[in-house]
């Protein structure tokens, strides 16, 4: 089936200058907000995006105008979460933006604010990110200087604040949800909160229209492109913004070059570390698609894009092993069963590939299994849990055979 394909979000990505103020505004940037600010209704702008189809490109593929409509629209202030923390290990994507691209997010974010009726906007990027930092703040201050931010934009009545937030290292902390933001959120106010790839994509949205956008991506609720993250053993690891609903197949071997030194392959977590995997057979025989619904089919999720590509060199316990110390790690400790399972799981799996297996130790991994889900604030350990679980159910042989063998039947170095 072909799929329309058009570069929607890393168009300019080939042009240096388009990071510039100048640059941007001579690659055609500003035009959207010069089209829609005191010109359309901002229920219509809600209403475009609705028909746009664009889903959430942050980790769980919400429609972003159907969660802009979930903002009460008397209540004030409200405000605009911009998540520029990008912290789904296999997913490098929303740095790009920022560095290479950031009016394009800054048009964006005005569009939303613009929508939702929104006055102040926070763009929360990660601490580590030191040059996707400076970029935004550069662009801001670009902006503001020629009136794209600030009181009545452009003339327009409408004006709104776009403050960058470097994050540094406070511990995240979660809470039980409803409330949910768009009524109680930052400051106990409305907020909605919104991925940099989804706003990114609004300015192009708003230039050419909700179908143009809707004709791309292989039907009406997998709608434009995605910037694909392929990372692991593909001959051309990068970054690839491709359609939505693009075989994972076409993906590996039309894209990024096949599989390095032509070895097979054999899995794929085709959204980063908590997109429970694919193998091999799955991804060929299913012929899975890359898009949200089509994943989700299979067993698994687009999620935030990262696609991180395993040949059969691979040992599927240090990969999950690997995970697993992730999740430990970002565990924020409020729920105990997030806070000791993701510990137990990562201690259970490493031991595991360190040929120091105990015999009971899978049946204890499976058990836990189903305590981690569905129990706790958030879905970080709902996500540990369907990482781990797909892992141990898929390659239970890989597992069972480490504990036999009291080491790595794949001869993998550990630690890696
Ligand atoms: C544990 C956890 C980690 C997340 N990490 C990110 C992240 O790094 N970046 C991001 O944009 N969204 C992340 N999300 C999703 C956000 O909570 C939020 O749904 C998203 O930013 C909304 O934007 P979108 O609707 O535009 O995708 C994460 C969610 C969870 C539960
Ligand atoms: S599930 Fe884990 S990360 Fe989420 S709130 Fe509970 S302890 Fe924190």
């Amino acid at each position: 089936m072909a799929i329309r394909f058009e570069k929607i979000v890393t168009g300019r990505f080939g042009n240096p200058e388009a990071s510039t103020l100048a640059g941007y505004e001579a690659a055609g940037g500003y035009q959207a907000i010069r089209k829609i600010l005191g010109k359309a209704e901002p229920k219509n702008v809600i209403e475009l995006v609705k028909a746009s189809g664009l889903r959430g490109r942050g980790g769980a593929g919400f429609p972003c105008g159907l969660k802009w409509s979930f903002v009460p629209q008397s209540l004030n202030p409200k405000y605009l979460a911009v998540n520029g923390d990008e912290g789904e290990p296999g997913t490098f994507k929303d740095r790009e933006l920022m560095i290479r691209d950031p009016h394009q997010l800054i048009e964006g974010i005005v569009v939303a604010c613009y929508a939702v009726g929104i006055a102040k906007a926070y763009v929360y990027i990660r601490g580590e990110f030191d040059a996707p930092w400076r970029a935004v703040e550069r662009a801001l201050g670009e902006a503001y200087a020629k009136g794209y931010l600030g009181e009545n934009i452009l003339g327009s009545g409408f004006g709104c604040d776009v403050y960058a937030h470097r994050g540094e290292g406070k511990r995240g902390h979660p809470r039980l949800k409803p409330p949910f933001p768009a009524v109680v959120g930052l400051y106990g106010k409305p907020t909605v909160i919104n991925n940099v790839e989804t706003l990114s994509n609004l300015p192009h949205i708003v230039n050419n229209g909700a179908e143009w956008f809707a004709g791309i991506g292989i039907d009406e609720k997998n709608t434009g492109t995605r910037m694909y993250c392929v990372s692991g053993h593909a001959a051309r690891p990068g970054l690839y913004e491709l359609p939505l609903g693009l075989t994972c197949e076409e993906l590996i071997y039309e894209h990024a070059g096949g599989m390095r030194n032509g070895k097979a392959l054999k899995a794929v977590i085709p959204g980063g570390a908590s997109a429970p995997v694919l193998t091999a057979q799955e991804v060929r025989e299913g012929k899975v698609r890359m898009d949200f619904d089509s994943l989700a089919k299979a067993g698994s999720m687009g999620g935030s894009g990262g696609v991180i590509v395993m040949d059969e060199t691979a040992c599927m316990v240090q990969a999950a092993g690997r995970l697993a110390r992730f999740f430990e790690h970002e565990s924020c400790g409020q729920c105990s069963v997030c806070r000791e399972g993701t510990g137990w799981v990562s201690e259970i799996i490493n031991r595991v590939e360190a040929g120091r297996g105990r015999a009971d130790d899978l049946a204890t991994l499976a058990s836990i299994d189903p305590n981690m889900r569905g129990n706790t604030i958030c879905v970080l350990s709902d996500a540990c849990a369907m990482m781990f679980g797909a892992f141990l159910k898929k390659f239970h042989r890989e597992f069972e055979a480490h504990v036999e063998q009291g080491r790595c039947p794949l001869g993998s170095p550990y630690p890696a």
